[in-house]
């Protein structure tokens, strides 16, 4: 859980810090007032901000001169200055320096908190945004893409690399496996984060509007084109347009995409005129578009051109041990600030580890999103559980390993569960477990051992 936000706060004057702090205490902030620039270069350095407060004119430093150090350590820091009347001016200033707003002294508490509020948003969109690309555990753990298993953890260094250059890259997996997440990631973790990423899915719209959407359209280039549109690979120009279900392409599209890419212009339907534009293209299809080009459906030109890298999603029956993870990860979405956390008990753990999920991460979340409406109490219990993993038996090696009451849990027994119940599903096989897992042969050799002398001597899985 990330700690509340901290609000450092930078004014002389005793009563400002002091409505400030309690401001920010009712919003669930954490503040830390000073009076100087030099105070609150000190604090920061050792407790980071996620807003600053600061005073234009400070005993020691002009708040102006303050936001410019404290940007060079956190360029993205929203600053709120405080001015007394008649230093409005400065505070002008100041907001062309990078200030996020300013308020003029004597200021109301509910405009305080507002701008308080919007800073503290702001701050969160970038932690978001970095953590994508810096989370602490590997360049993608915090916030979106969850994923300890191995096969996961392939996928986000495969990400991280592909991200930084401008190579096509073709995304294959199941339905509901993460296709667009990792398309996302892909490009907010790139070089051109800042540049537009837009979605079209060109299995849900009927064939002429795809091609207007991906090309754009002249004033009259049909019956019902009043206005000329821009096309979605113009208005993406420098950043990535991502394009899913692309197996459902029709092949006259296909041909003008594949022109489009290699000439690097797209002309608007109806239009002669062509458009120079640069985007990264990110495709995704849970088809087989190799069997699509096999049997003519798909061009192979535009096979290769878009398949320069390929990231392949397993299914999530495939990384059984991601499970509680997402699980935890998706129950703390849903639990609003000040609410108990919500936890699944051991029984609807160990159902989840067992089945199948068909629907892959999609049918997880809403699994859990589900159970969370209808449950009345923090735990969750088996029962609450949607009827398709009622009428599963979990298995008893899962069940046995235990998830604890919480559901934040020590990795190891992450683990445990993710070997007992890979074990279970390969009914005793050793061998086939390690690979569905990811691991060597000779880890889940060591593991099992592990667990058998922990458990005395006879355990089941250890036959
Ligand atoms: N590794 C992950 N970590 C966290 N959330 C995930 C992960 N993978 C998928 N999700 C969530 O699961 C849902 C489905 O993901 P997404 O839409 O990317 O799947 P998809 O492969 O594009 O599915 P479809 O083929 O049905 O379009 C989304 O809500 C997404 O946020
Ligand atoms: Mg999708």
């Amino acid at each position: 859980m990330p700690s509340a936000p901290h609000i450092v706060i930078a004014d002389d004057q005793d009563a400002v810090r002091e409505i400030c702090t309690s401001v920010a205490t009712q919003l669930g902030y954490r503040s830390t007032g000073v009076a100087s620039a030099r105070e609150a270069l000190q604090v920061s350095e050792q407790d980071p901000p996620d807003v600053l407060v600061c005073d234009v004119r400070l005993p020691d430093m002009g708040g102006v001169e303050l936001l410019k150090r404290m940007k060079q350590a956190w360029p993205k820091l929203p600053v709120l200055l405080t001015t007394a009347n008649g230093t409005v001016g400065m505070a002008v200033e100041a907001m062309k320096q990078g200030a996020a707003d300013y308020l003029t002294k004597p200021f109301e508490v509910d405009e305080l908190r507002l701008l308080l509020q919007a800073c503290v948003r702001q701050a969160q969109l970038d932690r978001e945004d970095r953590g994508l690309r810096l989370g602490s555990r590997g360049p993608f753990a915090a916030g979106s893409l969850i994923g300890n298993s191995p096969a996961m953890q392939r996928v986000f260094r495969l990400i991280g690399k592909v991200a930084q250059n401008r190579y096509s890259v073709l995304i294959l997996g199941e339905s509901g496996t993460g296709k667009e997440v990792v398309a996302r990631a892909l490009h907010y973790s790139g070089p051109e984060r800042d540049r537009p990423f837009l979605a079209i899915d060109c299995g849900a719209l009927a064939p002429t509007l795809v091609e207007s959407e991906l090309f754009g359209h002249v004033k009259g280039a049909f019956t019902g084109a009043e206005r000329a549109r821009t096309g979605l690979l113009e208005v993406a120009d420098g950043g990535t347009v991502f394009l899913d279900e692309i197996g459902e392409l029709p092949l006259d599209l296909q041909v003008k995409l594949l022109r489009a890419l290699q000439e690097k212009e797209v002309r608007p339907v109806g239009g002669s005129r062509a458009i120079k534009v640069d985007v990264r293209i990110v495709a995704a299809t849970n088809r087989d578009l190799q069997a699509g080009v096999a049997n003519g459906t798909f061009r192979k030109d535009l096979f290769f051109r878009l398949n320069v890298v390929s990231i392949k999603l397993p299914p999530l029956r495939e990384r059984v041990m991601d499970i509680p993870q997402l699980v935890a990860h998706f129950l703390e979405r849903l639990t609003p600030p000040g609410v108990a956390p919500r936890y699944f008990s051991d029984e609807a753990m160990a159902r989840m580890l067992s089945y199948d999920w068909p629907g892959n991460v999609r049918e997880l979340e809403n699994c859990v999103e589900r159970t969370v409406a209808l449950a009345p109490g923090p735990r969750l219990e088996a029962n609450d559980l949607p009827s398709a993993l009622q009428q599963i038996r979990p298995r008893a090696a899962a069940t046995g390993a235990g998830v604890g009451d919480s559901s934040v849990r020590a990795m190891a027994e992450v683990e445990k569960d993710a070997i007992l119940a890979a074990l279970q599903r390969t009914n005793g096989d050793k061998l086939r477990a390690a690979e569905l897992l990811g691991i060597g042969k000779t880890t889940i050799y060591r593991k099992l051992k592990e667990y058998a002398q922990a458990a005395g001597a006879h355990m089941a899985v250890g036959r």
